[in-house]
């Protein structure tokens, strides 16, 4: 028996990184997974991946910085499977949309152009907001739903260089604590992650950023820089199952101690 048999899950910017690991934890727990991102070929392998196991998945090729995709990808995912019970907001674009990149560019916050700002607030806000928006009906119908949205240290501690992603980040805080406020009574619970984990998307940081994630490394309390499957999956369980049914508009920091609020 799995944890999460006869549930949904979608999980967005789930072709990579902590999405990815997120899916394959939710389809071994017996969860119908909805694996999201923009790149067609990187969804096929991670679906094959999830298949390899024996677990059942589709990949919905979406950018989750247009509006109108967002609701088409919850859509698919109703025509696939029937329904939906967990919702993963984890993809984040950043860049603009005319040259994305894959992690954030450093720059102060006189300087931050707003092109960058509203690509980075649509892909990582705007894009929490609309998937909340598409999945609520069905949650509310059945009185039951778990949302599980991205935060990062970064905008808790306002890390200089990242004014966009910060204030995207915060806006899915507080975004999600008024959902945890207002969906609540629906059985619809709404959680944060805020995690610390060895990624592309993070070395990539490393590279921009080396002795800044060098001394973050070394004072990780943990010692280690956590692996999104090992050290992310039971979370992310926890956090879709039954267990967390009494816990909303919470910030888990999975983080090895990085930031301990
Ligand atoms: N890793 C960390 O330590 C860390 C720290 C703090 C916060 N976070 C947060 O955790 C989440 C996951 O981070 P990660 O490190 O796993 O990132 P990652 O390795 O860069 O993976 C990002 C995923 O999102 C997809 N994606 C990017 N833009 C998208 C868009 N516009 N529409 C749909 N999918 C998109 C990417 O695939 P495609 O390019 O194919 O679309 C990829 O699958 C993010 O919200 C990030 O801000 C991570």
């Amino acid at each position: 028996m799995g944890q999460l048999d006869g549930t949904v899950a979608i999980v967005t910017g789930a072709g990579r990184g902590i999405g990815k690991a997120f899916a394959k934890v939710y389809a071994r727990e017996g969860a119908r997974v909805a694996v999201v991102s923009r790149t067609q070929s990187t969804l096929d392998a991670v679906v094959a991946e999830i298949r390899s196991e024996g677990g059942e998945a589709v990949g919905i090729a979406c950018d989750v910085g247009v509006r109108e995709q967002v609701f088409s990808a919850v859509e698919q995912t109703l025509s696939a499977f029937g329904t939906v019970d967990i919702l993963v907001n984890n993809a984040q674009g950043f860049g603009t949309q005319s040259a994305p990149r894959s992690s954030t560019k450093f720059m102060t916050v006189e300087e931050y152009p707003d092109d960058e700002i509203e690509y980075i607030f649509r892909t990582g806000a705007m894009s929490t907001l609309w998937g909340m928006q598409a999945v609520f009906p069905t949650m509310k119908a059945k009185g039951w739903g778990k949302i599980i949205n991205f935060s990062s240290t970064s905008g808790i501690l306002g890390t200089t260089g990242n004014t966009a992603y910060n204030m995207t980040k915060e806006a899915v805080r507080s975004l999600s604590r008024t959902a945890a406020n207002e969906w609540g009574q629906y059985g619809i619970n709404v959680n944060i992650i805020s995690p610390t984990l060895r990624t592309d998307a993070f070395e990539a940081w490393e590279v921009d950023r080396p002795e800044f994630v060098k001394a973050l490394r070394e004072n990780l309390p943990m010692r280690r820089l956590g692996d999104p499957e090992v050290d992310g999956g039971p979370l992310a369980v926890f956090l879709a199952s039954h267990g967390s049914d009494y816990i909303t508009g919470m910030t888990f920091m999975l983080n090895g101690g990085k930031m301990m609020p």
